[in-house]
């Protein structure tokens, strides 16, 4: 079986309310961050129920002035899931402070609330939740945990816009939660991310240290500027691509939600590969849905001679030369991260292209038919 067309592992689209919007930004002439900008915002805030919205240049970037925000500074320690993108380490290491690698619960790949409670030091400042794939993390252990050792909770929610935890927004738990729009999330703006937050405190940070430490926009020239700041400012080009992202929303939503049902009905019973869970009557969104399996490499080369591409999950942090460590203590993720696996989970996916998915998966497990 060769397929006419691969299943790429995601794919992103732009369409037409995009290019309307990017015409009104370029009839404008004013391409830098404005009104565009104010309105993504605007409607972000609206989506996730938040009070303050501010778009930065990345998710990397969200995360490294979150925490820039709530104080984290040199020789600070900050609690990071050993499993995860790289950049979440990265944005601790950006503020001088040091990132401590703890270990992940295996049912969900997110942080592990007692390797969390266990790696609190007094150096302890805060604690970055990844939600991975859209899944929450143990978010009502977490902060009680935090609470009683008065450590921050930032929520790295990079892969989780508009998944929804116990009546609430992902993003929303912590003192800040950062989201991403590369091009591998629900909406994407080239580049780009916000951080959200209720705090007004924080919001008025993350705005001065976005813009050269000035509190307010201003000429350029005879501006005032209070504090250390940076230039992590989003333009209204990227915010004309995202608002235009934004009217297609639902139907990925829906989309990414139905695929993640078609594989759960579809691939069961299979001893070696068994699907992450997602609590999609909660309001969870599988950005993207994801699997363990025994001989993951073996299917992963099996699906791509066939046309359907997965991706492998990250390396663990520790393994990772920046950051390498004795592995102590970081079993589970140093055991699953070879044998976890994300499916094909392109909003741009029909039920056909889910079932062709299914059907090889179940193929190669059926070891005579291969
Ligand atoms: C969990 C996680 N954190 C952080 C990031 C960084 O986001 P960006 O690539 O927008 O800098 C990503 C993006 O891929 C991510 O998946």
């Amino acid at each position: 079986m060769k397929l006419n067309k691969a299943i790429p592992w995601w794919k992103p689209q732009i369409g037409p309310q995009e290019k309307k919007f990017i015409n009104q930004v370029l009839a404008n002439h004013f391409p830098n961050e404005g009104k565009f900008t104010e309105l993504f915002e605007q409607k972000i805030s609206n989506l996730l129920h938040c009070k303050y919205v501010v778009t930065v240049t990345s998710g990397t970037a969200a995360i490294y002035l979150a925490l820039k925000a709530i104080g984290i500074r040199n020789g600070d320690e900050v609690i990071v899931p050993n499993i995860t993108f790289i950049a979440t380490a990265n944005a601790v290491e950006m503020c001088g402070a040091k990132p401590v690698l703890v270990d992940i619960d295996p049912k969900t790949m997110n942080i592990d609330p007692q390797a969390f409670s266990k790696s609190i030091t007094k150096k302890t400042k805060a604690v970055i939740v990844v939600h991975v794939s859209g899944r929450a993390a143990a978010m009502k252990e977490i902060l009680l945990i935090a609470k009683k050792n008065n450590v921050d909770v930032i929520e790295d929610a990079a892969e989780a816009f508009m998944s929804k935890h116990k009546e609430k927004y992902l993003g929303t738990f912590g003192q800040v939660g950062c989201f991403s729009f590369s091009a591998h999330k629900t909406i994407t703006t080239g580049q780009g991310g916000v951080i959200i937050t209720n705090n007004k405190k924080i919001y008025q940070r993350l705005k001065e240290l976005k813009d050269q430490g000035r509190p307010h926009r201003g000429t350029g020239g005879d501006d005032k500027h209070n504090v250390i700041g940076y230039n992590f400012k989003f333009t209204d080009l990227q915010a004309a691509v995202g608002l235009g992202q934004l009217s297609y929303l639902a139907s990925r939503l829906k989309r990414m939600k139905r695929t993640h049902q078609l594989y759960r009905r579809h691939l069961i019973n299979i001893d070696e590969f068994s699907l992450f869970d997602f609590d999609i009557a909660g309001g969870e969104v599988p950005q993207w849905t994801d699997a363990i399996v025994k001989e993951r490499d073996q299917l992963d080369i099996f699906l791509k001679s066939k046309g359907i591409f997965c991706r492998k999950y990250w390396f663990p942090i520790h393994t990772q030369i920046p950051y390498r460590l004795s592995g102590k203590n970081l079993y589970q993720s140093t055991r699953l991260s070879s044998e976890a696996l994300w499916l094909p989970s392109a909003f741009t996916m029909t039920d056909n292209d889910v079932l062709i998915v299914c059907n090889a998966i179940k193929k190669f497990f059926k070891k005579n038919d291969r």
